[in-house]
């Protein structure tokens, strides 16, 4: 009989290195793994051999980074998405590309089934099965840490040892850390405690705003129909452009996000951000929305902008709902082009100016000088009808 063949998504970390041995035992299967990079800082040298000599067949590691910006990342930008009004989803956006890659190397390798690390309890399973449900409802998928025997770390590591899986020393984080270009996740330890401040080491990137420098940092952002393009004036490709928010906000203590938030099966749980860049490009891309969009459509976006967040965090992104909101989304950004200048300082980010070809803003309406258009006594009539 032919074996069976799992394409597995790995991390390198204690949970997939485990995986790949497990399932090699218990389906007497070839293992593939599939690795995406999705720009974290995280070095992926030497994964490849780490996963041979757990035990891989075969291994691939994709740069996704690329088309996470593009194709993820600004769509969300666009559409203002943050979840429960705080988180700018950075792991949310990420599963679906890397669920859509593994899906892409299971078929390409005739897999009959897929795996992954993910948790029972948390959102992340949701995401990557409905993904894949949606992608290739021929596969099988197999969610080992709701099955399996481990009860904790210690019997992986175990386990691991016993099996001469090379895990790594830093095994003994307190943290569970899930991070890419657009932000980082911790959670676990300490910050189980919602009345405990996060301890200085649960952050990855930012500086305190202690820390930070005594004067201000400035920077202007461009826009063209809605994604940012270029900072100071000077032409940037995404990913780049994203690199140099992270690097200048971390230094200036932006993006810090300490979150209760609803999970989708049913627990609040405690979460820590840091995201430099999204807090910086939120930030900015609503200054440049508030000058340029109409009242209506500034208003009804809102709606929008929740219920995308809704449907990037609950797993929905490959769902006729989300075509359907890009396609208002993009009509409404054809006027977002344009320049917003930002001040960066001790955690807060604020706006220093903002420009547009497309501005609605008419200083001779809004004036106060002996310039004012606006019709003042057209105003008596207007009150009187409106307050019937
Ligand atoms: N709470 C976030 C979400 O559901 C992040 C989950 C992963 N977090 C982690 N620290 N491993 O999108």
């Amino acid at each position: 009989m032919k074996k069976a063949k799992i394409a597995v998504a790995y991390s390198g970390g204690l949970d997939t290195s485990v995986i790949i041995k497990w399932l090699m035992n218990k389906y007497n299967a070839d293992i593939i793994t599939v690795t995406g990079n999705l720009g974290q800082k995280k070095e992926l040298n030497g994964l490849d051999k780490k996963a041979y000599a757990t035990g891989a067949k075969k291994v691939f590691i994709k740069d996704l980074t690329h088309e996470f910006v593009y194709e993820y990342i600004f769509p969300a930008l666009k559409a203002g998405a943050l979840y429960e009004q705080a988180y700018p989803l950075a792991t949310a956006l990420g599963r679906p590309l890397l669920a859509k890659s593994l899906v892409e190397v299971a078929q390409m390798e005739k897999a009959t089934m897929v795996a992954h690390g993910c948790t029972g309890k948390g959102n992340d399973q949701v995401r990557f099965e409905v993904a894949i449900a949606a992608l290739a409802p021929e596969l099988k998928v197999i969610a080992p840490l709701r099955v399996w025997e481990f009860k904790s770390r210690e019997e992986e590591i175990l386990y691991a040892k016993k099996h001469n899986i090379p895990v790594a020393a830093t095994v003994n984080s307190p943290y569970s850390i899930d991070e890419n270009i657009w932000g980082t996740a911790i959670e676990c330890g300490v910050l189980e405690d919602p009345m405990i401040e996060p301890p200085p080491d649960a952050y990855q990137h930012t500086v305190s705003p202690e820390e930070a420098p005594d004067s201000p940092t400035l920077v202007a952002i461009n826009f063209k129909e809605g994604i940012p393009v270029g900072l100071d004036g000077k032409k940037l490709d995404g990913v780049e452009l994203i690199n140099r928010l992270n690097d200048i906000g971390a230094k200036n203590a932006i993006g810090r996000i300490d979150l209760v938030e609803n999970r989708l099966v049913g627990i609040k749980s405690r979460e820590v951000y840091e995201a430099p860049a999204a807090t910086i490009l939120y930030f900015a891309h609503t200054e440049l929305e508030r000058l340029t969009l109409d009242k209506a459509v500034f208003h009804y976006k809102y709606h929008v902008a929740q219920e995308y967040a809704n449907l990037i965090y609950n797993g929905l992104w490959f769902s006729p709902l989300k075509q359907a909101l890009d396609a208002f989304v993009d009509e409404t950004q054809k006027s977002v082009t344009g320049m917003v200048k930002v001040k960066l300082f001790k955690g807060n980010v604020t706006v220093a100016g903002r420009s547009s070809p497309y501005s609605l803003y008419d200083s001779e309406l809004a004036t106060y000088t002996n310039k004012d258009k606006f019709d003042h006594n057209a105003s008596e009539g207007f009150i009187k009808i409106y307050g019937l």
